[in-house]
Protein backbone atom coordinates (compact mmCIF):
# COMPACT_ATOMS: atom_id res chain seq x y z
CA UNK A 1 0.00 0.00 0.00
CA UNK A 2 1.28 3.60 -0.54
CA UNK A 3 2.39 6.14 1.85
CA UNK A 4 -0.55 8.19 2.22
CA UNK A 5 1.21 11.36 3.39
CA UNK A 6 2.60 12.04 -0.47
CA UNK A 7 -0.23 10.44 -1.81
CA UNK A 8 -2.51 12.44 -4.29
CA UNK A 9 -4.29 12.85 -7.64
CA UNK A 10 -1.59 12.22 -9.94
CA UNK A 11 0.88 9.80 -7.40
CA UNK A 12 1.56 6.31 -8.41
CA UNK A 13 2.75 5.66 -12.03
CA UNK A 14 3.86 7.27 -14.21
CA UNK A 15 2.37 9.19 -16.39
CA UNK A 16 4.72 8.78 -19.67
CA UNK A 17 2.92 5.10 -19.65
CA UNK A 18 -0.53 3.67 -20.01
CA UNK A 19 -3.61 3.98 -17.72
CA UNK A 20 -3.31 2.59 -14.50
CA UNK A 21 -5.11 -0.80 -14.30
CA UNK A 22 -7.46 -1.83 -11.72
CA UNK A 23 -4.78 -3.83 -10.06
CA UNK A 24 -2.33 -1.54 -10.03
CA UNK A 25 -4.84 0.82 -8.52
CA UNK A 26 -6.21 -1.33 -5.31
CA UNK A 27 -2.90 -2.72 -4.16
CA UNK A 28 -1.72 1.17 -4.25
CA UNK A 29 -4.55 2.59 -3.04
CA UNK A 30 -6.74 0.01 -1.14
CA UNK A 31 -10.43 -0.73 -1.99
CA UNK A 32 -12.92 1.44 -1.59
CA UNK A 33 -14.15 1.82 2.03
CA UNK A 34 -17.49 -0.05 2.10
CA UNK A 35 -20.53 0.28 4.94
CA UNK A 36 -19.65 4.05 5.77
CA UNK A 37 -23.12 5.40 6.14
CA UNK A 38 -24.16 8.43 4.21
CA UNK A 39 -24.40 10.57 6.57
CA UNK A 40 -21.08 10.06 8.04
CA UNK A 41 -18.92 10.27 4.11
CA UNK A 42 -20.87 13.51 3.53
CA UNK A 43 -19.76 14.50 6.73
CA UNK A 44 -15.97 14.07 6.07
CA UNK A 45 -16.22 15.37 2.71
CA UNK A 46 -17.85 18.81 4.28
CA UNK A 47 -15.06 18.49 6.61
CA UNK A 48 -12.50 18.14 4.21
CA UNK A 49 -13.34 22.05 2.86
CA UNK A 50 -12.99 20.14 -1.42
CA UNK A 51 -14.15 22.61 -3.75
CA UNK A 52 -15.88 21.66 -7.40
CA UNK A 53 -12.89 21.25 -9.82
CA UNK A 54 -15.00 22.04 -13.00
CA UNK A 55 -14.83 26.00 -12.49
CA UNK A 56 -17.68 27.38 -9.84
CA UNK A 57 -15.61 26.02 -7.04
CA UNK A 58 -18.78 25.06 -4.98
CA UNK A 59 -18.34 23.06 -2.12
CA UNK A 60 -18.26 19.26 -3.27
CA UNK A 61 -19.59 18.06 0.67
CA UNK A 62 -22.74 20.71 0.24
CA UNK A 63 -23.55 19.63 -2.94
CA UNK A 64 -23.97 15.55 -2.12
CA UNK A 65 -25.61 16.77 1.01
CA UNK A 66 -28.27 18.40 -0.33
CA UNK A 67 -28.95 15.51 -2.85
CA UNK A 68 -28.44 12.85 -0.07
CA UNK A 69 -31.66 14.86 1.84
CA UNK A 70 -33.60 15.20 -1.30
CA UNK A 71 -37.78 14.20 0.01
CA UNK A 72 -37.89 11.49 -3.10
CA UNK A 73 -36.69 10.87 -6.95
CA UNK A 74 -34.69 8.32 -8.25
CA UNK A 75 -31.19 9.79 -8.45
CA UNK A 76 -28.40 9.77 -11.18
CA UNK A 77 -23.96 10.73 -11.10
CA UNK A 78 -22.89 12.44 -13.87
CA UNK A 79 -18.85 12.78 -13.84
CA UNK A 80 -18.61 15.82 -16.09
CA UNK A 81 -15.36 15.12 -18.26
CA UNK A 82 -16.69 16.98 -21.01
CA UNK A 83 -13.72 19.42 -20.78
CA UNK A 84 -14.35 21.69 -23.45
CA UNK A 85 -12.38 24.38 -22.16
CA UNK A 86 -9.37 24.76 -24.53
CA UNK A 87 -7.20 25.78 -22.37
CA UNK A 88 -7.58 22.99 -20.11
CA UNK A 89 -5.83 19.65 -20.38
CA UNK A 90 -5.78 18.54 -16.54
CA UNK A 91 -9.57 16.43 -16.87
CA UNK A 92 -8.60 14.35 -20.12
CA UNK A 93 -5.03 13.32 -18.53
CA UNK A 94 -6.57 12.47 -14.85
CA UNK A 95 -9.02 10.32 -16.73
CA UNK A 96 -6.78 8.67 -18.88
CA UNK A 97 -4.08 7.92 -16.21
CA UNK A 98 -6.04 7.66 -13.27
CA UNK A 99 -9.39 6.17 -14.39
CA UNK A 100 -10.18 4.42 -11.29
CA UNK A 101 -9.83 7.27 -9.40
CA UNK A 102 -11.90 9.20 -11.29
CA UNK A 103 -14.85 5.78 -11.11
CA UNK A 104 -14.21 5.35 -7.71
CA UNK A 105 -15.43 8.71 -6.89
CA UNK A 106 -18.49 8.30 -8.95
CA UNK A 107 -19.66 5.22 -7.34
CA UNK A 108 -19.15 6.94 -4.36
CA UNK A 109 -21.11 9.79 -4.74
CA UNK A 110 -24.08 7.13 -6.51
CA UNK A 111 -23.59 5.27 -2.77
CA UNK A 112 -24.13 8.73 -0.72
CA UNK A 113 -26.73 9.89 -2.58
CA UNK A 114 -28.18 6.24 -3.30
CA UNK A 115 -28.28 6.99 -6.90
CA UNK A 116 -28.59 4.57 -9.57
CA UNK A 117 -27.11 5.28 -12.29
CA UNK A 118 -23.55 6.91 -13.11
CA UNK A 119 -23.03 8.53 -16.70
CA UNK A 120 -19.62 9.20 -17.38
CA UNK A 121 -20.01 12.08 -19.46
CA UNK A 122 -16.53 12.61 -21.44
CA UNK A 123 -15.58 14.74 -24.33
CA UNK A 124 -15.75 12.57 -27.55
CA UNK A 125 -12.34 14.55 -28.58
CA UNK A 126 -10.24 13.42 -25.67
CA UNK A 127 -9.92 10.00 -27.39
CA UNK A 128 -7.28 8.73 -24.50
CA UNK A 129 -9.54 9.70 -21.61
CA UNK A 130 -12.69 7.99 -23.68
CA UNK A 131 -10.55 4.86 -24.24
CA UNK A 132 -9.08 4.55 -20.70
CA UNK A 133 -12.21 4.80 -18.81
CA UNK A 134 -13.94 2.33 -21.17
CA UNK A 135 -11.68 -0.06 -20.17
CA UNK A 136 -11.82 0.36 -16.76
CA UNK A 137 -15.90 0.40 -16.57
CA UNK A 138 -15.25 -3.25 -18.04
CA UNK A 139 -12.63 -3.99 -15.59
CA UNK A 140 -15.74 -3.30 -12.85
CA UNK A 141 -18.41 -4.98 -14.77
CA UNK A 142 -20.31 -6.61 -12.21
CA UNK A 143 -18.58 -5.71 -8.98
CA UNK A 144 -20.45 -2.11 -8.68
CA UNK A 145 -23.98 -2.09 -7.65
CA UNK A 146 -25.00 0.88 -10.10
CA UNK A 147 -25.54 0.69 -13.84
CA UNK A 148 -22.39 2.85 -15.53
CA UNK A 149 -22.94 4.33 -18.55
CA UNK A 150 -20.45 6.28 -21.00
CA UNK A 151 -22.08 9.19 -22.65
CA UNK A 152 -18.96 11.06 -25.09
CA UNK A 153 -20.13 14.89 -25.16
CA UNK A 154 -20.31 16.37 -28.15
CA UNK A 155 -17.02 19.20 -29.06
CA UNK A 156 -18.20 22.64 -27.51
CA UNK A 157 -17.59 24.90 -24.97
CA UNK A 158 -20.69 25.37 -23.58
CA UNK A 159 -21.78 21.32 -23.83
CA UNK A 160 -19.47 20.81 -20.41
CA UNK A 161 -22.04 23.11 -18.52
CA UNK A 162 -24.29 21.27 -16.20
CA UNK A 163 -27.92 21.42 -17.82
CA UNK A 164 -26.14 21.22 -21.28
CA UNK A 165 -24.57 17.99 -20.41
CA UNK A 166 -28.32 16.76 -18.82
CA UNK A 167 -29.90 17.90 -22.22
CA UNK A 168 -27.53 16.11 -24.30
CA UNK A 169 -27.58 12.81 -22.02
CA UNK A 170 -31.68 13.04 -22.49
CA UNK A 171 -32.09 14.34 -25.84
CA UNK A 172 -29.05 14.46 -27.43
CA UNK A 173 -29.23 18.31 -27.71
CA UNK A 174 -26.27 19.64 -25.68
CA UNK A 175 -27.59 23.16 -25.03
CA UNK A 176 -28.10 24.40 -21.94
CA UNK A 177 -31.62 24.87 -20.44
CA UNK A 178 -33.78 27.62 -18.48
CA UNK A 179 -33.23 27.11 -15.30
CA UNK A 180 -35.08 26.62 -12.86
CA UNK A 181 -35.65 23.59 -12.06
CA UNK A 182 -31.86 23.06 -11.43
CA UNK A 183 -30.71 19.71 -12.73
CA UNK A 184 -30.57 18.54 -8.72
CA UNK A 185 -34.06 18.71 -9.04
CA UNK A 186 -34.74 17.24 -12.39
CA UNK A 187 -31.86 15.47 -14.32
CA UNK A 188 -31.02 12.71 -16.32
CA UNK A 189 -34.54 10.75 -17.07
CA UNK A 190 -35.90 13.56 -14.89
CA UNK A 191 -34.60 12.07 -11.87
CA UNK A 192 -32.59 14.65 -9.65
CA UNK A 193 -29.14 14.43 -10.72
CA UNK A 194 -25.34 15.24 -9.42
CA UNK A 195 -23.21 16.42 -11.94
CA UNK A 196 -19.46 16.67 -10.70
CA UNK A 197 -16.15 17.48 -12.57
CA UNK A 198 -14.01 14.26 -12.75
CA UNK A 199 -10.99 15.56 -10.34
CA UNK A 200 -13.66 16.31 -7.78
CA UNK A 201 -14.56 13.08 -7.61
CA UNK A 202 -11.37 11.67 -7.66
CA UNK A 203 -10.30 13.85 -4.64
CA UNK A 204 -13.54 12.36 -3.10
CA UNK A 205 -12.33 8.92 -3.78
CA UNK A 206 -8.82 10.17 -1.80
CA UNK A 207 -10.63 11.85 1.12
CA UNK A 208 -12.82 8.68 1.95
CA UNK A 209 -9.48 6.50 1.83
CA UNK A 210 -7.60 8.54 3.69
CA UNK A 211 -9.58 11.18 5.62
CA UNK A 212 -10.59 14.95 5.93
CA UNK A 213 -7.54 15.53 7.87
CA UNK A 214 -5.23 14.28 5.40
CA UNK A 215 -6.48 16.17 2.99
CA UNK A 216 -5.93 19.63 5.03
CA UNK A 217 -2.34 18.54 5.29
CA UNK A 218 -2.00 19.96 2.06
CA UNK A 219 -3.04 23.90 1.36
CA UNK A 220 -0.85 26.74 2.10
CA UNK A 221 -3.56 29.10 3.07
CA UNK A 222 -7.26 29.35 3.32
CA UNK A 223 -8.00 26.78 0.60
CA UNK A 224 -6.62 23.49 1.80
CA UNK A 225 -5.56 20.32 -0.93
CA UNK A 226 -3.68 20.30 -3.89
CA UNK A 227 -5.18 20.73 -7.16
CA UNK A 228 -4.56 19.66 -10.96
CA UNK A 229 -3.41 22.90 -13.17
CA UNK A 230 -3.12 23.84 -16.44
CA UNK A 231 0.21 25.87 -17.46
CA UNK A 232 0.40 27.13 -21.25
CA UNK A 233 2.16 29.87 -23.02
CA UNK A 234 5.69 31.42 -22.27
CA UNK A 235 8.74 29.66 -22.73
CA UNK A 236 8.12 25.30 -21.30
CA UNK A 237 6.51 23.13 -22.82
CA UNK A 238 3.62 23.75 -20.28
CA UNK A 239 1.06 20.80 -19.32
CA UNK A 240 -0.91 19.71 -16.31
CA UNK A 241 0.78 20.09 -13.19
CA UNK A 242 -0.53 19.08 -9.75
CA UNK A 243 -0.06 21.48 -7.02
CA UNK A 244 -0.44 22.28 -3.41
CA UNK A 245 -3.16 25.53 -3.23
CA UNK A 246 -1.40 28.48 -2.07
CA UNK A 247 1.82 27.95 -4.40
CA UNK A 248 2.32 31.57 -5.91
CA UNK A 249 1.84 32.30 -9.46
CA UNK A 250 5.82 33.75 -9.74
CA UNK A 251 6.74 29.87 -8.30
CA UNK A 252 4.42 27.91 -10.90
CA UNK A 253 6.36 30.52 -13.70
CA UNK A 254 9.96 29.53 -12.33
CA UNK A 255 9.04 25.86 -12.51
CA UNK A 256 8.56 26.25 -15.97
CA UNK A 257 12.14 27.99 -15.97
CA UNK A 258 10.28 31.46 -17.30
CA UNK A 259 12.70 33.61 -15.85
CA UNK A 260 11.34 37.01 -14.57
CA UNK A 261 10.76 39.45 -17.24
CA UNK A 262 9.57 37.02 -19.87
CA UNK A 263 5.94 37.07 -19.11
CA UNK A 264 4.35 40.52 -19.13
CA UNK A 265 0.47 38.99 -18.02
CA UNK A 266 -1.26 36.09 -16.67
CA UNK A 267 -4.51 34.24 -17.92
CA UNK A 268 -6.16 32.89 -14.72
CA UNK A 269 -9.34 30.64 -14.87
CA UNK A 270 -9.28 30.01 -18.67
CA UNK A 271 -11.22 31.08 -21.25
CA UNK A 272 -14.05 31.94 -18.86
CA UNK A 273 -11.62 33.50 -16.00
CA UNK A 274 -9.58 36.90 -15.83
CA UNK A 275 -6.22 38.29 -16.90
CA UNK A 276 -3.74 39.79 -14.89
CA UNK A 277 -0.40 41.99 -15.00
CA UNK A 278 2.43 39.99 -13.62
CA UNK A 279 3.21 42.58 -11.90
CA UNK A 280 0.14 41.95 -9.41
CA UNK A 281 0.10 38.65 -9.38
CA UNK A 282 3.73 36.86 -9.06
CA UNK A 283 3.57 37.54 -5.41
CA UNK A 284 -0.34 36.18 -5.56
CA UNK A 285 -1.05 32.44 -3.87
CA UNK A 286 -2.93 30.43 -6.23
CA UNK A 287 -5.60 30.12 -3.86
CA UNK A 288 -9.40 30.02 -4.73
CA UNK A 289 -10.17 32.14 -1.98
CA UNK A 290 -7.59 34.46 -1.81
CA UNK A 291 -8.24 34.99 -5.95
CA UNK A 292 -12.12 35.75 -5.15
CA UNK A 293 -11.09 38.42 -2.82
CA UNK A 294 -8.91 40.24 -5.52
CA UNK A 295 -11.61 39.52 -7.81
CA UNK A 296 -9.77 37.01 -10.23
CA UNK A 297 -10.42 33.36 -10.73
CA UNK A 298 -9.18 30.08 -10.16
CA UNK A 299 -12.09 28.31 -12.67
CA UNK A 300 -11.12 25.02 -13.81
CA UNK A 301 -6.71 26.04 -12.69
CA UNK A 302 -5.47 27.32 -15.98
CA UNK A 303 -2.58 29.54 -15.74
CA UNK A 304 -1.66 30.88 -19.05
CA UNK A 305 1.29 32.86 -19.57
CA UNK A 306 1.56 35.56 -21.48
CA UNK A 307 4.91 36.16 -23.14
CA UNK A 308 6.74 39.55 -22.95
CA UNK A 309 6.37 40.59 -27.08
CA UNK A 310 2.89 38.85 -27.87
CA UNK A 311 -0.16 41.31 -27.48
CA UNK A 312 -2.71 41.32 -25.30
CA UNK A 313 -5.60 42.64 -27.78
CA UNK A 314 -4.71 40.26 -30.25
CA UNK A 315 -4.93 37.48 -27.90
CA UNK A 316 -8.17 38.42 -26.07
CA UNK A 317 -9.37 39.34 -29.62
CA UNK A 318 -8.86 35.13 -30.51
CA UNK A 319 -10.31 34.41 -27.18
CA UNK A 320 -13.34 36.34 -27.49
CA UNK A 321 -13.80 35.05 -31.37
CA UNK A 322 -14.06 31.99 -29.83
CA UNK A 323 -16.29 32.09 -27.06
CA UNK A 324 -18.98 34.53 -29.46
CA UNK A 325 -18.44 31.40 -31.43
CA UNK A 326 -19.29 28.74 -28.77
CA UNK A 327 -22.65 30.64 -28.02
CA UNK A 328 -25.28 28.16 -28.28
CA UNK A 329 -27.36 30.31 -30.13
CA UNK A 330 -30.65 30.72 -28.11
CA UNK A 331 -30.39 33.94 -26.26
CA UNK A 332 -30.44 37.07 -27.71
CA UNK A 333 -27.88 38.90 -25.47
CA UNK A 334 -25.31 36.58 -25.93
CA UNK A 335 -25.70 35.01 -29.50
CA UNK A 336 -25.81 38.87 -30.97
CA UNK A 337 -23.95 40.44 -27.51
CA UNK A 338 -21.09 38.52 -27.46
CA UNK A 339 -20.85 38.26 -31.38
CA UNK A 340 -20.80 42.09 -31.59
CA UNK A 341 -18.10 42.43 -28.80
CA UNK A 342 -15.59 39.53 -30.50
CA UNK A 343 -16.03 41.54 -33.76
CA UNK A 344 -15.08 44.83 -32.61
CA UNK A 345 -12.20 43.29 -30.53
CA UNK A 346 -10.88 41.45 -33.67
CA UNK A 347 -11.04 45.21 -35.47
CA UNK A 348 -9.61 46.42 -33.23
CA UNK A 349 -6.42 43.80 -33.18
CA UNK A 350 -6.40 44.09 -36.70
CA UNK A 351 -5.85 48.05 -36.63
CA UNK A 352 -9.12 48.78 -38.30
CA UNK A 353 -11.33 50.32 -35.40
CA UNK A 354 -11.17 53.51 -33.46
CA UNK A 355 -12.00 54.69 -29.65
CA UNK A 356 -15.67 54.63 -30.19
CA UNK A 357 -15.64 50.45 -30.47
CA UNK A 358 -13.69 50.97 -27.04
CA UNK A 359 -16.65 52.41 -25.86
CA UNK A 360 -18.99 50.04 -27.71
CA UNK A 361 -17.58 47.15 -25.88
CA UNK A 362 -17.20 48.41 -22.43
CA UNK A 363 -20.95 49.55 -23.59
CA UNK A 364 -22.23 45.93 -24.77
CA UNK A 365 -20.20 44.09 -21.63
CA UNK A 366 -22.25 45.99 -19.12
CA UNK A 367 -25.63 45.21 -21.15
CA UNK A 368 -24.99 41.07 -21.40
CA UNK A 369 -24.07 40.09 -17.95
CA UNK A 370 -26.63 37.80 -16.45
CA UNK A 371 -28.90 37.86 -19.39
CA UNK A 372 -28.35 34.39 -20.76
CA UNK A 373 -29.99 30.94 -19.99
CA UNK A 374 -26.54 29.50 -18.55
CA UNK A 375 -23.26 31.73 -17.83
CA UNK A 376 -21.49 31.73 -20.75
CA UNK A 377 -22.15 35.14 -21.91
CA UNK A 378 -20.84 36.38 -17.76
CA UNK A 379 -17.68 33.99 -18.47
CA UNK A 380 -16.20 35.64 -22.05
CA UNK A 381 -17.50 39.28 -20.09
CA UNK A 382 -15.52 39.02 -17.18
CA UNK A 383 -12.69 38.09 -19.57
CA UNK A 384 -13.23 40.79 -21.89
CA UNK A 385 -13.29 43.47 -19.00
CA UNK A 386 -10.29 42.14 -17.45
CA UNK A 387 -8.72 42.30 -21.01
CA UNK A 388 -9.44 45.76 -20.68
CA UNK A 389 -8.02 46.50 -17.20
CA UNK A 390 -4.74 44.72 -17.78
CA UNK A 391 -3.96 45.69 -21.81
CA UNK A 392 -5.72 48.96 -21.36
CA UNK A 393 -2.79 51.18 -22.89
CA UNK A 394 -2.53 48.53 -25.50
CA UNK A 395 -6.20 48.70 -26.36
CA UNK A 396 -5.82 52.88 -26.40
CA UNK A 397 -2.79 52.12 -28.95
CA UNK A 398 -4.80 49.99 -31.35
CA UNK A 399 -7.53 52.27 -31.54
CA UNK A 400 -5.57 56.03 -31.91
CA UNK A 401 -2.84 54.87 -33.98
CA UNK A 402 -3.48 51.70 -35.64
CA UNK A 403 -0.03 50.56 -34.10
CA UNK A 404 0.38 47.96 -31.64
CA UNK A 405 2.41 48.75 -27.78
CA UNK A 406 3.95 45.57 -27.44
CA UNK A 407 5.63 44.79 -30.55
CA UNK A 408 5.56 48.42 -31.60
CA UNK A 409 4.67 47.75 -35.16
CA UNK A 410 2.16 48.42 -37.19
CA UNK A 411 -0.52 46.06 -37.50
CA UNK A 412 -1.33 45.39 -40.85
CA UNK A 413 -5.25 45.75 -41.50
CA UNK A 414 -6.40 41.62 -41.97
C1 LIG B 1 -20.20 27.32 -20.47
C2 LIG B 1 -19.83 26.38 -19.36
C3 LIG B 1 -19.05 25.26 -19.67
C4 LIG B 1 -18.70 24.36 -18.65
N1 LIG B 1 -17.91 23.27 -18.97
C5 LIG B 1 -17.57 22.40 -17.98
C6 LIG B 1 -16.77 21.25 -18.28
O1 LIG B 1 -16.34 21.03 -19.42
N2 LIG B 1 -16.46 20.41 -17.25
C7 LIG B 1 -16.91 20.63 -15.97
O2 LIG B 1 -16.63 19.83 -15.06
N3 LIG B 1 -17.68 21.71 -15.66
C8 LIG B 1 -18.01 22.57 -16.64
N4 LIG B 1 -18.80 23.65 -16.33
C9 LIG B 1 -19.30 23.78 -14.95
C10 LIG B 1 -20.54 22.87 -14.79
O3 LIG B 1 -21.69 23.62 -15.13
C11 LIG B 1 -20.70 22.39 -13.34
O4 LIG B 1 -20.71 23.52 -12.48
C12 LIG B 1 -19.58 21.44 -12.91
O5 LIG B 1 -19.48 20.32 -13.75
C13 LIG B 1 -19.87 20.97 -11.48
O6 LIG B 1 -18.79 20.24 -10.99
P1 LIG B 1 -17.93 20.73 -9.75
O7 LIG B 1 -18.91 21.24 -8.71
O8 LIG B 1 -17.21 19.50 -9.32
O9 LIG B 1 -17.03 21.82 -10.21
C14 LIG B 1 -19.15 24.58 -17.32
C15 LIG B 1 -19.93 25.71 -17.02
C16 LIG B 1 -20.25 26.61 -18.03
C17 LIG B 1 -21.07 27.83 -17.68
S1 LIG C 1 -26.44 32.11 -22.64
FE1 LIG C 1 -25.48 31.68 -24.62
S2 LIG C 1 -24.46 29.72 -24.37
FE2 LIG C 1 -25.90 29.93 -22.64
S3 LIG C 1 -27.79 28.95 -23.33
FE3 LIG C 1 -27.99 31.10 -23.92
S4 LIG C 1 -27.18 31.23 -26.04
FE4 LIG C 1 -26.52 29.27 -25.17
Amino acid sequence: MTDRSTTRLLSGPSLAGAAEGLGSHTSRLGPLPRGIDSSSLVTELEASGLLGRGGAGFPVGRKWRALAERPTGRAVIVANGAEGEPASLKDRVLMAHRPHLVLDGAILAANAIDADEIVLYIGQEHKAAVESIGRAIDERRGGVRQPIRLVQAPIGYVAGEASAAVNYINTRDARPTTTPPRVSEHGVDGGPTLVQNVESLAYAALIVRFGAHWYRTAGRLESPGTALITVGGAAGEGGVREVELGITVGEIADAEATPPGRIQAVLLGGYFGTWASVRDVRQMPLDPAEMKRRGLTFGCGIVGLLPTGTCGVVATAGIMAYLAKESAGQCGPCVHGLRAIGDATGRLASGQAGASEVVDIERWASQIGGRGACHHPDGAIQLMTSAMNVFGDEFIQHARTGRCSVTGSRIAAA
